[in-house]
């Protein structure tokens, strides 16, 4: 980042002195304002609930132009890494700041597959979970006991420690996700094949019993890494921020991958996808398309709760890119899966078009995002309704781990506490139990 020829002036209007604040440009995006001696000049902290105006880090990795659609990865637009590259190339890209050349891609990838099977005790954590356990209750305990295996790879100080446990993470991920899946439909885990590519090992290991092994389909396989790729960062957003607080702490990075996890769980985040795709069950529930007015007229109605799942974004206010190249794979998978006239499809680019031309969407700059057509291409590929946010984890952690070596490795980090507005009580004295009403 550099300096800016142009200042800011704070100035009060019950005549406190004015302060000058520096600004910094990055290298795209928006100027920051450096407001670190606010406090300690003026005694006055800002207020930005939800960082609406707040950049906590400066980083180089993943920059979007939520106005333009457009996510770049160290640079490289979305549409061209996903149409160029493999996941593992992108993982590369993510952890390293360049894409690898043919040895440098052969090296990383057989690193990463030499560590794809998990501890074997690993096993007796997955067995205390109930079968109907959600599966990110179980990713949030297992990716956290992780922590307990890999004593050699903890110390966050040193280079080569981060650098292993990043990539036991990218590596173990699919392993207990699939894992996850085994156990809560009562089937045998299966054990990584390492001459397989990192997609297709997931769904081997999703998709093959003792009984029936699994026969690659590479369209499908295709369209899973691509699913990867789409997910694989996003910037600053709930759940990478709070791995970076987590780690801020000076945790070790499979605790704070697991905090991550938990955050991405909830239904603004991750959990959308889930979410979209049960909106889209349940207006088919109801009469599908024929009912689409009724359902966005609930959605326009404040009082109602009701959201249009899969649509709207924090940071896009224009149509999400990956949206577009997830719309793409769906064709793709419904194709070779002979499901054109799959209905859910159907109704999804139904809602989508009413949506965008509807004036609500519109003023409000409300476009699909990603979750809006991934939940019908996870379906299409067998990946049961609640293992979706777990594959968007295992997506994630790349991003989590780059992140989170980019905050460890930068002179500036500093453990993160953010400041309040405080409106509770002033002091007071605690009355006797008789005084108390
Ligand atoms: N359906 C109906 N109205 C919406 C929606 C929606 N999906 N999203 C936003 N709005 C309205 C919202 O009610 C508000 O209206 P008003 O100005 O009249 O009060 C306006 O649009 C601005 O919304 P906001 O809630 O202030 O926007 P935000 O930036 O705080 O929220 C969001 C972003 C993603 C949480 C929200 O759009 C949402 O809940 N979408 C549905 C869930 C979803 O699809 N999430 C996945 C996000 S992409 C995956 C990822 O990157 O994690």
């Amino acid at each position: 980042m550099t300096n800016s020829d142009t200042k800011a002036t704070l100035s009060f209007s019950d005549g406190s002195p004015s302060l000058e604040l520096p600004i910094y440009k990055g290298t795209i995006g928006p100027d920051v304002i450096d407001i670190r001696k606010l406090y300690g000049s003026t005694g006055k902290f800002t207020y930005d609930p939800g960082f609406m105006s707040t950049a906590a880090c400066n980083s180089s990795i993943t920059y979007i132009d939520g106005d333009k659609g457009e996510l770049l990865y160290r640079g490289y637009p979305i549409e061209q890494l996903a149409v160029n590259c493999d996941f593992l190339e992108t993982c590369y890209l993510l952890l390293n700041g360049e894409l690898p050349n043919q040895g440098q891609k052969e090296k990383f990838v057989k690193t990463v597959t030499n560590h794809t099977m998990v501890h074997e005790q690993m096993q007796f954590f997955f067995r205390g979970f109930r079968r109907d356990a959600h599966p990110m209750s179980v990713l949030v305990g297992t990716v956290g006991a992780l922590s307990s295996f890999y004593h050699d790879s903890l110390d966050i100080t040193d280079q080569h420690h981060r650098e292993v446990s990043a990539i036991r993470l990218i590596a173990k991920l699919p392993t207990l996700v699939a894992m996850t899946y085994k156990y809560s439909i009562g089937q045998p885990f299966v054990y990584p094949r390492n001459d397989l590519s990192y997609s297709a090992n997931f769904m081997r290991m999703m998709f093959s019993n003792p009984c029936e092994d699994y026969k690659v389909n590479d369209v499908l396989v295709r369209a899973l890494d691509r699913i990867l790729i789409l997910h694989a960062d996003h910037e600053q957003n709930a759940s990478t921020s709070t791995v970076r607080l987590a780690g801020s702490s000076g945790a070790n990075p499979f605790a704070c991958i697991a905090a991550g996890i938990a955050c991405l769980w909830g239904p603004a985040h991750g959990g959308a996808n889930e979410a979209a795709l049960q909106m889209l069950e349940d207006i088919q529930k109801e009469g599908g398309v024929e009912r689409i007015g009724e359902f966005i007229a609930k959605v326009k109605d404040k009082n109602s709760g009701v959201k249009l799942m899969g649509f709207g974004h924090r940071v896009y206010k224009n149509y999400d890119p990956r949206a577009k190249l997830m719309r793409e794979t769906c064709y793709e998978v419904l194709n070779e899966l002979g499901l054109h006239d799959d209905p859910l499809f159907k109704l999804a680019m139904a809602l989508e078009k009413i949506a965008l031309e509807d004036d609500y969407f519109v003023s409000r700059k409300l476009y699909p995002n990603v979750d809006f057509y991934s939940g019908i291409v996870q379906r299409a590929l067998g990946i049961p309704v609640a293992l979706f946010t777990g594959i968007f984890a295992m997506a994630r952690t790349v991003g989590w781990i780059a992140q989170w070596n980019e905050m460890i490795s930068d002179p500036e980090q500093k453990i993160g506490r953010p400041r309040q507005l405080f409106v509770g009580s002033p002091k007071r004295e605690v009355p006797p139990m008789a005084k108390r009403g």
